[in-house]
């Protein structure tokens, strides 16, 4: 179970607002809920914000009750809807920002988001010092600083009951497929999905991997009298590298095929890990603002709720696979 940090001294904000930025992950909604909810407790007014930053920018900003959240923490996507902002990356443009949500009388603004929408809230904070907290929300699970994030364990449980489901036509027709999962440029999902599936091959953007490794794995499999194979790949910086794989794998006389999972990953209902995940640092945000620790994003450390500041974020480390579970995807899947 995870552990909320106590925070003391907590001022009376009169309102604070809550948006949705980037790419939605199952869960957000649970975050959401959160926020208003915990903050109503807190005697704020919560105000939601449509459409992330493009939203704001518009004054697309609207009171919350409790009852605006009731029946959602089962629902994928985003009741705030989402969406990036161009326009966002300029200062004159945050600093607009920071005059909407003060005309408003608003005083600290939630952001659920990935380290890109983290980036444009610790500038806006540094300019206009109006106080902001991330909450992270991302199927990728690649923001450095924190061990998980909203919406990973959803996708991984999605992708992993696809390869259930491409396995068995893969055992019936004797076929090899490439499973192609997302998460950038990071291989969490891949991993996981890899491991969780019973893949027979995890080809991770952190590795590079030569096509005839992938023919000696196949052709060692079938030795051993595998007559199926499932290969899951990571889409690495854009979609479409199994196809790539599979026009290589082709020449040299293995036929696949292809299947992208694409944005199933990213829509569903979220896990019951994801729902509570959601619900602890959504509310662990609200504490944060009125606790005046803005400034940083709520992480989750060794099952442990606390703040990063948004400096270590932006330091632009990439965040590590754990180097024992590659250790163990390598091990299980050959
Ligand atoms: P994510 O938050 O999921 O990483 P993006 O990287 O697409 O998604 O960022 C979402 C939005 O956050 C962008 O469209 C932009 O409005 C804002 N943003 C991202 N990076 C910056 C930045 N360096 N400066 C200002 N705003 C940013
Ligand atoms: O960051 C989340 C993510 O789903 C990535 O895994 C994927 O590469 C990207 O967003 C897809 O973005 P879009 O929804 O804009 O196609």
């Amino acid at each position: 179970m995870l552990e909320l940090p106590k925070l003391k001294n907590l001022k009376k904000m009169k309102s604070i607002a809550v948006l949705t930025s980037g790419g939605d992950a199952p869960g957000m909604n649970a975050a959401i809920r959160a926020v208003v909810r915990y903050g109503i407790a807190h005697g704020c007014d919560v105000y939601g914000v449509t459409k992330g930053y493009s939203g704001l920018l518009e004054g697309e900003i609207h009171p919350m009750q409790a009852s605006s959240v009731a029946n959602i923490i089962q629902r994928g996507g985003t009741i705030l809807k989402t969406d990036r902002c161009e326009a966002f990356f300029q200062k004159s443009v945050r600093r607009e920002a920071a005059h909407i949500l003060r005309r408003k009388g608003i005083e600290g603004l939630v952001v659920i988001g990935g380290d890109g929408s983290f980036a444009g809230a610790a500038k806006l904070e540094s300019e206009t010092r109006f106080p902001t907290i991330g909450v992270p929300g991302t199927i990728d699970n690649d923001i450095y600083g924190t061990d998980d994030t909203i919406g990973f364990d959803t996708a991984v449980n999605t992708a992993i009951d696809s390869i259930d489901r491409i396995r068995d036509t893969a055992s019936s027709h004797d076929r090899i497929f490439l499973v192609e999962v997302m998460g950038r440029s990071s291989g969490f999902i891949a991993l996981e999905t890899g491991i969780g599936g019973g893949a027979e091959t995890i080809l991770l953007p952190e590795h590079s991997h030569s096509i005839s490794s992938i023919c000696e794995t196949i052709e060692r499999g079938a030795k051993r009298g595998k007559s199926s194979s499932i290969i899951v790949v990571a889409e690495g910086e854009k979609p479409g590298k199994s196809q790539e794989i599979e026009a290589e794998l082709a020449k040299r006389g293995y036929p696949a095929k292809v299947c992208i999972l694409g944005h199933t990953q990213r829509g569903g209902t979220p896990t019951a890990h994801d729902r509570m995940l959601a619900s602890a640092m959504g509310a662990t945000a609200v504490s944060y603002l009125l606790a005046g620790q803005s400034g940083g994003m709520v992480a989750v450390q060794k099952g442990k709720i606390l703040r990063v500041p948004y400096s270590q974020i932006a330091k632009k480390v990439k965040k590590a696979l754990t180097p024992s579970m590659l250790e163990l995807g390598k091990i299980l899947s050959s």
